[in-house]
């Protein structure tokens, strides 16, 4: 069988929207022959370099942990409070200074298009860890992954997406990476927490798509339940987001109602919108997508820097 050209080699991780249905393919096929036999010291003379000028635990130990495995090296820009950005350095000489060190950056930031802007100064590949409200493409890749492998499709799946349309970035990167398949999305979500308008036109021309207030409506039509937290740290107004605090909830009780085979995803960090007790149920699969954080994340590095991969 002739192989793709590996559509990954040396290409910056700016937007899902860069990335289609052949790409995301391509790299789940790899991601599953990674699976039996990962490329150990694969990367042995590359590095990257995290810039994170956001909190995260899940994104950055799998970048970390990822590089590691495949015996490359990476360095971290640290708190943002312990670096030269403290004494005011401003953002592109940051970058241009990380670009000198190593051979790909990781970067998050509250501000979006700032990956965009970084893959135009720098040299090397520049991959988004989450910008703002506005992105975090390999978490979209890794959630396709989850869903394919959890339920070996994702076309005439019913997917609900639930909880802080808003302002999860989850979301959007993840419904521009559904838009390559043909499933049905519900969007659920308290009134003010609705997706915006400007993506949900867009959305609404690539996918079959409909609007609910309530989960208890269609729970038991649903083949996956995708949650997200309430992004409280994106709210320009906190009495805002004390009007939706704890608004909703998966429990016991709605739950009883769902098909046997429901798939329960979160992004995470979760708050209260998924109780520890849902981890015990048949259901709660966000553990599984952790795992598949790491081993997208590796098939990603190994592809950036592997031109003709062998897998
Ligand atoms: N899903 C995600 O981005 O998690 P972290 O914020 O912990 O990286």
């Amino acid at each position: 069988m002739k192989r793709l050209k590996n559509p990954f080699y040396n290409r910056d991780i700016v937007s899902i929207k860069d990335f289609q249905r052949p790409d995301l393919d391509y790299l789940f096929q790899v991601a599953d022959n990674i699976k039996t036999s990962l490329p150990n010291d694969s990367l042995s003379t590359k590095s990257i370099g995290l810039m994170f000028f956001e909190p995260s635990t899940r994104t950055r130990l799998s970048f970390e942990s990822a590089m590691n495995s495949l015996g490359g090296k990476s360095i971290s820009f640290g708190n943002p409070s312990d670096s030269s950005t403290q004494k005011g350095e401003n953002l592109s000489d940051s970058l241009l200074t990380m670009d000198q060190y190593v051979d790909a950056i990781i970067l998050r930031h509250a501000s979006e298009g700032v990956s965009r802007y970084a893959s135009e100064i720098c040299t090397n590949p520049i991959i988004n860890a989450g910008s703002g409200s506005e992105e975090h493409p390999t978490q979209a890749m890794l959630d396709v992954y989850t869903i394919l492998n959890e339920c070996g499709k994702v076309d005439d799946l019913n997917i609900a997406i639930f909880g802080d349309l808003k302002y999860g970035r989850t979301v959007y990167s993840l419904l521009y990476a559904l838009s390559n398949y043909k499933p049905n999305i519900h969007l659920v979500s308290p009134k003010p927490l609705q997706l915006r308008p400007d993506p949900l036109i867009e959305l609404k021309s690539k996918l079959n798509i409909s609007v609910h207030e309530n989960l208890q409506d269609i729970i038991s039509d649903l083949d996956v339940i995708y949650t997200t937290r309430i992004q409280k740290e994106r709210f320009p107004d906190l009495q805002e987001y004390e009007r939706v605090k704890g608004s909703y909830k998966i429990d016991n009780n709605l739950l009883a109602k769902a098909k046997e085979n429901l798939v329960l995803l979160h992004p995470m960090p979760r708050s209260d919108e998924i109780p520890s007790e849902i981890d015990n149920t048949v259901y709660a699969k966000y553990f599984n997508q952790v795992s598949s954080g790491k081993l997208i994340r590796s098939t990603l590095l190994h592809l950036i820097f592997t031109e003709n991969s062998s897998f």
